[in-house]
């Protein structure tokens, strides 16, 4: 099979990641960047043997670009993901999708209109664990689920924020320490769990100057399957901790940190379960983002791009579609509802 074309749209941190992951893959090539900072696309080019644009019409025309990777600051993303989708390429797109309800549904309206196929970015969805938890819910082992949380204490310095004009405000990054950092932890409670029908949340910045966003949050979650759930989001918990999620129910518990189970005990033990409980106790491999945003690895990413491209062979729809990446971008902005309204706000 011929490889398929890919180009990235905004190179900076993590479209090294989207390089690395490209680069592995069998069955696809990185063939251009674009970037409009001047001299970003020509050095990023010649790193990655591939065209530099710092023009988007001259990247959206290479006569090889079939699939273009959005990783321009959140709050730009649907500009990038719909002037790609109506020069009928298909896109995959970091997250959050983009940073309002809204937004997010422009980019699924685009892709629809277009005949092309759309992803989001949520490698987390690809760890082995996060595909034991989901796997184990579906089949109904944990009984009536009665708590479902997620904890991403993590630490952002001051530099941290100071590095991007963008970092740290409403318009671009969409939020702080739950819409940027906690956002993979919050997809995967969506996912696991099924439709949040209520959210209320407190929130507040705590331990950062010059942002607008929160950098703590506190939020409660009630879902349709009669479970409640919480969100414990901040990066301000020096030294930073793994990502934690918690699936509690009347036949079982799993608890996992990062790309490790902590706790994985059901009612109906079987071998099986021993030898999860063996494989994955310590199976995290990277920092998990907790203290340094490039402290992940890109295999994630690497393992949705090939579940794209399988998608896109078969004529099926991604398994993190637009519809689905858009969940968790509803969710946290019920919460900052919440959080200035004073009151739950139903979704
Ligand atoms: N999946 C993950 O684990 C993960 C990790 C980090 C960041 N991200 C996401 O990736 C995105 C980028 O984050 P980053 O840390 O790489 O940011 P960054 O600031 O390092 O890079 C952003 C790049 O976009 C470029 N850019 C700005 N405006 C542009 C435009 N109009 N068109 C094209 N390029 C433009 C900038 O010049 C810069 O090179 C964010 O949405 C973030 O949430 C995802």
């Amino acid at each position: 099979m011929a490889k398929k074309g890919f180009g990235i749209i905004g190179l900076g941190m993590i479209s090294e990641f989207h390089a690395s992951a490209i680069e592995h893959m069998d069955n696809a090539r990185l063939v251009a960047g674009f970037d409009p900072v001047p001299g970003r696309a020509e050095a990023f080019g010649k790193k990655h043997n591939c065209r530099g644009y710092d023009k988007l019409e001259d990247f959206l025309k290479d006569p090889e670009l079939e699939i273009v990777t959005i990783a321009t600051p959140s709050g730009l993303h649907m500009d990038g993901a719909i002037a790609a989708a109506n020069a009928k390429k298909h896109v995959i797109v970091e997250k959050p999708l983009d940073v309002t309800p809204e937004k997010c549904q422009a980019i699924v309206d685009a892709c629809k209109r277009n005949n092309v196929l759309l992803s989001g970015v949520f490698p987390s969805r690809y760890h082995e664990v996060s595909k034991l938890i989901k796997d184990a819910v579906d089949k109904g082992r944990f009984g009536k689920i009665a708590f479902a949380d997620a904890q991403i204490k993590w630490y952002r310095t001051q530099e941290y924020y100071d590095s991007g004009a963008w970092r740290g405000t409403w318009k671009m990054d969409g939020g702080g320490c739950l819409m940027n950092q906690g956002i993979h932890a919050v997809d995967l409670l969506q996912w696991f769990m099924g439709p949040v029908e209520e959210v209320s949340a407190y929130m507040n910045t705590v331990g950062h100057e010059r942002i607008e966003v929160e950098d703590t949050a506190a939020v409660t979650l009630k879902f349709a399957c009669g479970a409640v759930g919480t969100i414990e989001g901040t990066t301000c918990a020096y030294p930073g901790f793994m990502k934690r999620i918690e699936i509690m129910g009347m036949n079982g518990t799993a608890v996992m940190e990062e790309e490790s189970l902590v706790k994985w005990e059901f009612a109906d033990e079987t071998e099986e379960d021993r030898i999860i409980r063996e494989k994955y106790c310590d199976s995290t491999k990277t920092g998990g983002g907790v203290a340094d945003p490039k402290a992940i690895g890109f295999h994630g990413h690497q393992w949705l791009f090939e579940a794209f491209l399988k998608a896109l062979e078969n004529g099926t729809e991604p398994e993190v579609s637009g519809e689905s990446a858009s969940k968790s971008v509803q969710i946290i902005c019920a919460a900052y509802e919440s959080a200035r309204s004073g009151h739950p706000v139903k979704l």
